[in-house]
């Protein structure tokens, strides 16, 4: 059989500026995505990168007294340096402005054009200029404002080309139809799909008024549509017309799954203009949209303009990489938005990671250490009826997590493995090793407890490898574990073990003062 390939990708970002922690979020779970396959060992493509044309970056390049060129290369440099700082494993970092892309570009707005399905027009309409974006006098209403960014439009008139969307109207919602988990979660399939029925207007995709920009080979007064631009980027990254397209062949005509990842925000253009390019093109619509919500601050969404941004990098400098990977992961179900505060951010670093994990990890090993001398094996049989609803419980956790990482539904995947944690710190309490510890005939008894803790962690280092791969390799390290006993295909309860743990255990999460912590951001940012 062949080997299963998967390809998932995060919006490119707009070189504008740097990423906040609201939009690495997209990046984030598309790399607990990548990492669980690869952890499986599916091959695995995953793909981000920048959305470097338009506007806003020629202004915003101006204002600093920059080419666009250099102002995109130092933004894309810092923004390739973030994602290694948060161990993001991304396989290629696309921008819009390499010539790999630029023609493949070109190839794809040349071949619409040639089919037909882009044609020479004239435009009048309503323009947002920050936004890039042509709209109807339903969509302004009465009081002329963008409906997506709610700033003022104004009234142009520009030559340009369209790309004939009515045309592929009905086949759209036909493919939703027959393709039910084509866009996820389904309350944003049905945003799409009334969306689609109240009649799509052809989509203007060239620009004569702005000059960074991709030109369009025909007729280069014109430079092609950001959003065309920037859609074709999760295919000229895998070579499609623009050189060797093995990857094109592997990862997108072959692929087992392709998921794009995108914030609510910016479905439309992923579930109505991609795939209505697809059909232009012929290109399998293999994919699957997964739109997730925003992450909000007390004071709405994080925005530049509203000055409550929070950068990826505050929060790691602060309290390390594997708490800001699993807050973003914890708090953020598919398709609602999440919240992010300072006080939230600390609760959850105390309860579940200091306490819960934290405490588990640490009260396992120096037990182990105390009553065996570092020294852990399977027992000879299990003694206490809590032994059985620890490993009926372990069972059904792992396939929750299979499950629920598998449907991209990490938040309930998280919630599955905490229980297992819960439930071992309970049944430390219920078998009350300290007992045992002091009756000569309860050894094995004793051993038969500590093996089942042992065992629940070793469950849970693999399960949280591809959310917190930092704190599963330390914990598996304490442990003792070796590499065959970390493997997805060791997660399994009931492992014969002889290993030995670390003498003394790290403190993986050191349990925070919240108002010690408060005060010291406070005044950071004053
Ligand atoms: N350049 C386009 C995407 C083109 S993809 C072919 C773009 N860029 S963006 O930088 O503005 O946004 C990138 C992603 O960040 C989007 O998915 C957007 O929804 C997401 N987010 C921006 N702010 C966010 C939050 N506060 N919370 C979560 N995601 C947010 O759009």
């Amino acid at each position: 059989m062949a080997k299963k390939s998967y390809y998932v990708t995060t919006p490119i970002y707009y070189a504008s500026g740097m990423v906040h922690i609201g939009n690495s979020y997209s990046t984030v779970v598309a790399d607990v995505f990548a990492r669980y396959h690869r952890l499986k060992k599916d091959d695995t493509f995953f793909l981000t990168g920048m959305d470097e044309h338009g506007l806003k970056i020629e202004e915003a390049a101006a204002k600093k007294g920059m080419s666009p060129q250099e102002f995109v290369d130092d933004i894309a440099l810092k923004t390739s340096e973030l994602w290694k700082n948060l161990k993001i494993t991304n396989d290629d970092f696309i921008r819009t402005s390499d010539a790999r892309h630029v023609k493949t570009v070109q190839a794809v707005f040349d071949r619409m054009l040639k089919n037909g399905d882009i044609y020479l027009g004239s435009y009048e309409g309503w323009y947002c200029t920050p936004c890039e974006s042509f709209w109807t006098d339903t969509q302004v209403g009465e009081n002329h404002i963008c409906p997506d960014c709610g700033r003022e439009v104004h009234k142009a008139h520009e030559e340009c080309y369209f790309l004939n969307l009515k045309k592929y109207q009905q086949q759209l919602l036909d493919y939703i139809e027959a393709h039910p988990d084509f866009i996820q979660p389904e309350t944003r399939k049905n945003e799409v799909v009334s969306f689609v029925q109240s009649g799509l207007e052809d989509l203007c995709v060239s620009r004569t008024t702005i000059k960074w920009g991709v030109p369009v080979l025909a007729n280069p007064k014109h430079v092609v549509y950001v959003w065309i631009d920037a859609l074709t980027n999760y295919i000229s990254a895998l070579g499609y017309e623009n050189g060797d397209d093995s990857l094109y062949k592997k990862y997108w005509e072959n692929a087992t799954e392709i998921i794009h990842v995108v914030g609510k925000d910016i479905l439309r253009f992923h579930a109505v203009y991609w795939p209505i390019m697809c059909m232009a093109l012929n290109v399998p619509i293999n994919f699957k949209v997964y739109a997730h919500g925003w992450i909000l601050m007390k004071e709405g969404k994080m925005s530049k303009s509203k000055g409550n941004l929070v950068y990826p990098m505050d929060v790691v400098n602060r309290y390390g990489l594997d708490a800001l990977r699993y807050y973003l992961v914890k708090e953020m179900p598919l398709g609602n938005d999440g919240l992010f505060t300072w006080e939230r951010f600390i609760e959850r670093f105390n309860v579940d990671l200091a306490n819960d994990l934290g405490n588990l990890v640490s009260r396992t090993i120096s037990m182990i250490n105390k009553y065996f001398g570092g020294k852990i094996r399977k027992a000879d049989k299990n003694y206490f009826s809590f032994d059985e609803e620890l490993e009926t419980l372990a069972k059904k956790v792992i396939e929750d997590y299979k499950h629920d990482f598998e449907a991209f539904h990490f938040q309930d995947g998280l919630d599955a493995i905490w229980s297992l944690i819960s439930r071992a710190n309970k049944y430390i309490d219920e078998t009350t090793p300290w007992v045992l510890a002091k009756d000569e005939s309860k050894q094995e008894e004793l051993m038969d407890v500590m093996y089942h803790l042992y065992e629940v962690l070793r469950l849970v280092s693999i399960m949280i490898t591809p959310v917190m791969e930092d704190s599963a390799k330390t914990i598996q390290e304490e442990l003792g574990l070796n590499k065959e006993e970390v493997e997805f295909t060791a997660l399994e309860f009931g492992r014969d073990t002889e290993n030995t743990v670390i003498e003394k255990p790290l403190v993986l999460f050191k349990r925070l003062n919240m108002q010690e912590e408060l005060d010291k951001i406070n005044g950071d940012n004053k």
